[in-house]
């Protein structure tokens, strides 16, 4: 059985700390779902005294593209001997990679950790077989100023976000505009208000941007469009069933002291509790939802509880609970809508 070693970014060290390889394990599983060959023999391990991941398997070409979008991958070797052999990767990467790296401001969800989530839910939707190649939509429901939105950006898939702080919106209109123009990439973006019942009611960002001329010439257009607005209260403000995944980071409710009899304050899920039935109809059948959170605030029962009783069915992963902070412990939920 061949023999591979996988180098984790630096970046995965930075971000979880002595947690990098347990994450990128419970990920690699998510990405046996979709393989045509088992992966096992699966550990963490030190070759010339630096940390891979090994694990065995028959990758074909079509599996290695997959587990090139590994959020961790930074290079993999097929293991001959004592040697190493490097296996090209091929991740998919639309655009120049500071897309994704640029924007930095507080409050962000990192943009790795982002990747993983978006990973894990397309690995479980009904869409898992156009990962690579689809045309997708990503819904990120509380999107902030668009970490999620720009990594749908990067697959090549379209993407819906809703956000109530129009200081966020603006600020990564002027953001998606400004790169979009250093880069010399043609686009449209505006931001208009939306009425409902005469009365406004939100404002929409819609860009609609191209990888090169010829895409754009061709038609081959990605649309992000982004609702300012409650996303407990979404009536008619997005079209139904746009969303093949997903993928959002709920506020991490650390500002905020009420606590229930368990010590631990349910704002997050008090707004998953509302939110949920308004992100429903947006789902196709079979999209997966994937969710993080901060479990020092509120319990994994407690969510996967909302979502199930929204006729969600959870989706089993391995542990990827893993501290951020002293104040904020993060994990992740991933359920699918029936077909
Ligand atoms: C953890 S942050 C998400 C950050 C985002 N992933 C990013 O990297 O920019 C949660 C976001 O939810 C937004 N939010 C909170 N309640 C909301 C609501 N009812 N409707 C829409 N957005 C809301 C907050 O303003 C915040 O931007």
């Amino acid at each position: 059985m061949p023999a591979y070693a996988l180098l984790l970014a630096p970046s995965a060290n930075r971000v979880y700390a002595d947690q990098a390889s347990r994450l990128a394990v419970a990920e690699l599983a998510a990405f046996s779902w979709v393989l045509s060959a088992d992966i096992s023999e699966v550990a963490p391990t030190r070759i010339g005294g630096v940390e891979y991941l090994a694990f065995e398997s028959e990758l074909s070409a079509r599996d290695i593209a997959y587990v090139s979008n590994l959020s961790s991958a930074y290079a993999l070797f097929q293991k001959e001997g004592d040697l190493l052999r490097p296996v090209e990767l091929t991740p998919l990467g639309r655009y120049d990679s500071d897309l994704i790296t640029i924007p930095k401001y507080a409050g962000k969800t990192n943009e790795q950790f982002t990747k993983l989530v978006l990973n894990l839910t397309v690995l479980a939707s009904a869409s898992a077989e156009r990962m690579l190649d689809g045309q997708l939509t990503v819904l990120d429901p509380l999107c902030g100023r668009g970490t999620t939105l720009n990594q749908a950006l990067m697959y090549g898939y379209d993407a819906v976000g809703v956000e109530i702080d129009g200081k966020d919106v603006e600020a990564y209109k002027l953001f998606l505009q400004t790169w979009l123009k250093r880069k010399r990439l043609k686009h449209t973006a505006e931001l208009v208000p939306v009425r409902r019942q005469g009365r406004r009611a939100a404002r929409r960002l819609e860009v609609t941007m191209a990888a090169s001329k010829d895409d754009h010439k061709a038609g081959a257009v990605q649309k992000v469009t982004v609702i300012q607005g409650d996303t407990t209260q979404l009536d008619g403000l997005i079209r139904g069933g746009v969303a093949d995944v997903l993928v959002t980071d709920l506020p991490y409710g650390v500002a905020h002291a009420s606590y229930d009899e368990g010590g631990l304050s349910r704002r997050p899920l008090d707004l998953l509790e509302r939110a949920v039935p308004q992100w429903l109809p947006l789902l196709r059948p079979g999209a997966a939802l994937g969710l993080s959170w901060n479990t020092k605030v509120a319990r994994r029962e407690l969510a996967e509880d909302i979502l199930a009783a929204n006729g969600l069915e959870i989706v089993e992963h391995l542990p990827l609970e893993h501290r951020v902070d002293q104040g904020i412990e993060r994990d992740v939920v991933v359920a699918r809508k029936p077909r």
